[in-house]
């Protein structure tokens, strides 16, 4: 008998209307659309203004979005697994809530943070279920409402982030598609550079963590530039090696997408030709969690049958990795 991988066999995904230009964030902070664009590669981000609606929202319409194209049934739903950084709440787990409004009756459902890794961590974790032989579908989401934990007057970060949804679905297959080989890493050096730092055991909100700002991100970006360049070029690089991968035998490189230049830096150490990196950090920003799922989505059409996928992430933490995954279907 063939060994069981796991496949993703379905995606989906979801920004919300909400568009914030370049031009707009001008008039917002000192910044300006040349600088944007030439530093990050980002043109406009997507913000879910509504005031009522949290990250479960956007989850919730990313997995609806897969349901529908996809046709499976919620209630076969084994698992749902939600990587985000901006849970709705601190507690209850907003998997759960997730997991109910989808129709999910007959699944378990929790959260999984890694800063800007978590779902690629994630996808290790959907796809070890399913190699274990006890779950068949599960359903892994990566949803982050940026906006909620930004703060507008602060140029370093407002420019960076935006808000979307994206999922992917993981099932067995008996072909030897899905995931082959993962590098995942991570180094407590990062906490000091990219965080929230109110808001946690640590240091629990108060009058002066809000009257300090404590509760939005901070980040020295010069730093975390240099440590995502290296790190997420190294691990990339690694994963070829490792599995003889040429730079002919990779299809797309689906990177996580927080600034063009880390993406192009890895995209050059793989040795890749331009048109097989996956890039719509120019639409959307860095949506942490949503960035791996929207690409998968946002290019599901060109992706065949065996494709040779790899996927790099870098994060707050620090964490960062690398996945070696074969696409297992044509899109109908
Ligand atoms: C944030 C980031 C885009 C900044 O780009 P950078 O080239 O490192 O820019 P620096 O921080 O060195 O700033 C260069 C200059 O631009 C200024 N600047 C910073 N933000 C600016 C903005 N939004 N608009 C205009 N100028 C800005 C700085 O003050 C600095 O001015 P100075 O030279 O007079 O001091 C970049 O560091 C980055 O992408 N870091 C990693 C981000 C990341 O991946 N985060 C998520 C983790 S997944």
């Amino acid at each position: 008998m063939s060994k069981l991988t796991a496949a993703i066999t379905a995606v989906g995904g979801y920004v919300p209307d909400f568009v914030l230009s370049n031009k707009v964030l001008e008039t917002m902070v000192d910044t300006n659309d040349e600088w944007i664009t030439t530093r990050t590669g980002i043109k406009e981000r997507r913000i879910l203004k509504d005031k009522d609606k949290g990250t479960s929202f956007l989850a919730i319409k990313a997995a609806e979005d897969l349901i529908q194209k996809s046709g499976v049934n919620p209630a076969e739903i084994d698992m749902v697994l939600l990587a985000t950084t901006t849970p709705d709440m601190p507690v209850a787990a907003t998997a759960v809530y997730v997991a109910t409004q989808i129709g999910a009756v007959n699944a378990f459902a929790y959260d999984l943070q890694a800063a800007c890794s978590s779902f690629l961590y994630g996808m290790s974790t959907a796809a070890a279920y399913v190699q274990s032989g006890r779950y068949k579908k599960v359903l892994l989401i990566g949803a982050d409402k940026m906006s909620s934990i930004i703060d507008y007057t602060d140029r370093a970060t407002c420019i960076i982030f935006g808000d979307g949804a994206g999922a992917a679905l993981f099932e067995p297959n008996e072909e030897g598609l899905g995931l082959q080989d993962e590098i995942l890493r991570s180094d407590g050096i990062g906490r000091e550079f990219l965080k929230i730092e109110a808001g946690g055991s640590l240091l629990p909100p108060s009058h002066e963590t809000i009257d300090n700002g404590q509760h939005y991100v901070h980040q020295d970006g010069k730093t975390v530039f240099k440590y995502a360049v290296s790190n997420m070029a190294d691990v990339s690089e690694r994963i070829m090696q490792r599995n003889d991968l040429g730079h002919d035998d990779v299809n797309w490189l689906i990177a996580h997408q927080a600034n063009r230049r880390i993406i192009d830096a890895t995209a050059s150490r793989m040795n890749l030709d331009e048109s097989k990196v996956l890039i719509n950090i120019e639409k959307y920003g860095n949506t942490t969690s949503a960035t791996l799922p929207l690409l998968l989505n946002d290019f599901e059409h060109l992706f065949k049958k065996g494709d040779n996928l790899i996927f790099a992430s870098f994060g707050g933490g620090f964490t960062w990795g690398s996945i070696y995954l074969k696409w297992a279907y044509d899109k109908k």
